[in-house]
């Protein structure tokens, strides 16, 4: 194991009813007035606005409102954001949906104290400060609750997006209510549970020896995603599979079973030129790499894929011929995306194999481009081969 420093400041309130506290722990983190920031509309149907609007009128805190965050959010509404919160005087970011919403809020949060673009954080300059955030979850899967990462796109016109990776808007505290994601559509809770699966597969598959503990609790997280997921939809309303899902999706992020190990982090570079090129579901999107990934680099260290195939799949190890037992793992988990409704193939999320040389372009051009990959490292060649896996799929 390597030396590791692990920081994960924030509160969590976790379970039914918890939202009616959202005020108090505003108030709590230093909060005076707020921004809410939510998406296209339905925390408003899923009754989540009208509890957390009422909590924070109950604890005395004044609100403005952002509404209309897209999914893949945009600049756009990161400069809107801060203009709102300098005219308003709002000290407090509130997030009320997925990812989409948090990670703008969490832009929003570094940009206002900032005399310049908020954008130089996204691509050269380390932030320093921010105001602080909360989160009401609706979404179990990017685990943005707790996570140091924003994941902005710029409207420059050049398909432009930035992953800013900090700890100082990590948030103060995440209100997490299992409940609020039975509303969810199928296809969100699929993808939702995708993203966890890939955050721990980036942190498992790894070089780095002598990791046993988080190795084991990277593999109980898997499984319990692996059974959460199909209980989830099958049936909107299971309480128990929605919460299993939420919580996982915040342990998978938050970096408690990534410590002390170099990570890989291929299949998210990867997966963010689909979304920048196709704007599909990031999920989804992951769903389509991962098995591609896996297949491009069993060779590196078949043992590992073997013991993932085992452990997480219940495969039948097959000591004379480990590499059946891998593949059948990596089989395995395209087959669980096919029963999730997760696309597995370019095609499938309107991607086209004649764009693949412009996606590995677009990375070229990006700060620190290539070579990525903590696990086996991915020059354009090794991209371009990845992609044409996910062509055939
Ligand atoms: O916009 P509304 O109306 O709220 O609808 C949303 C949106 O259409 C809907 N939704 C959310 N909660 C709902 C609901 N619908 C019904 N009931 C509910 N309870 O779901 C749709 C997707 O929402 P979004 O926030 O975009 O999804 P997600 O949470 O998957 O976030 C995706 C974004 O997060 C980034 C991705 O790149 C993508 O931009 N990521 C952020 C990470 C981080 N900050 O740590 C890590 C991840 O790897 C990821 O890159
Ligand atoms: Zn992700």
């Amino acid at each position: 194991m390597n030396n590791f420093t692990f920081y994960s400041p924030t509160f969590f309130a976790f379970g039914d009813g918890e939202e009616q506290n959202t005020g108090s722990l505003v108030r709590r983190f230093g909060g005076t007035k707020a921004l809410l920031v939510y998406g296209g509309g339905s925390i408003k149907r899923n009754g989540a606005y009208d509890a957390v609007t009422a909590s924070l009128r109950e604890a005395g805190i004044p609100f403005v409102e952002l509404p209309g965050i897209q999914v893949n959010p945009r600049s756009g509404k990161v400069y809107e954001g801060i203009e709102l919160c300098r005219r308003e005087g709002v000290d407090f970011l509130l997030a009320v949906g997925g990812g989409s919403a948090i990670d703008t809020a969490k832009a929003i949060a570094v940009g206002v104290p900032y005399d310049g673009d908020f954008w130089d954080f996204f691509s050269k300059k380390p932030a320093e400060t921010s105001l602080p955030v909360g989160v009401v979850l609706t979404l179990s899967g990017t685990g943005s609750e707790a996570s140091d990462s924003s994941v902005i796109t710029h409207e420059n016109g050049s398909l432009k997006w930035g992953n800013l990776k900090s700890d100082v808007f990590r948030p103060v505290f995440a209100v997490m209510n299992p409940r609020y994601t039975c509303s969810l559509p199928a296809y969100q809770t699929a993808s939702g549970a995708t993203d966890m699966l890939s955050h721990i597969c980036e942190r498992y598959f790894s070089n780095t020896p002598d990791v046993v503990l988080t190795d084991r609790l990277c593999e109980a997280l898997l499984k319990t995603i692996l059974e959460a997921a199909p209980k989830a939809l099958k049936n909107p309303d299971d309480y128990a599979a929605r919460a299993d899902l939420m919580w996982a999706g915040m342990l998978a992020h938050n970096n408690s079973c990534g410590v002390g190990r170099v990570q890989d982090w291929a299949s998210h570079q990867i997966e963010h030129e689909l979304s920048a090129f196709y704007d599909c579901a990031h999920g989804a999107g992951l769903a389509v790499v991962m098995p591609a990934w896996m297949e491009y680099v069993m060779d590196h260290d078949v043992m590992r894929f073997a013991r993932f195939a085992v452990n997480v799949f219940g495969c039948e190890m097959d000591f004379a011929h480990p590499e059946n037992t891998a593949k059948e793992g990596i089989a395995r988990l395209r087959s669980f995306f096919r029963a999730l409704g997760m696309p597995t193939t370019l095609a499938e999320i309107g991607g086209r194999e004649a764009d693949i040389p412009a996606m590995v372009s677009h990375r070229a051009e990006k700060p620190g481009g290539f070579p990525f990959g903590g696990f086996v490292k991915i020059g354009p060649e090794e991209m371009e081969a990845i992609l044409r896996l996910t062509a055939r799929g």
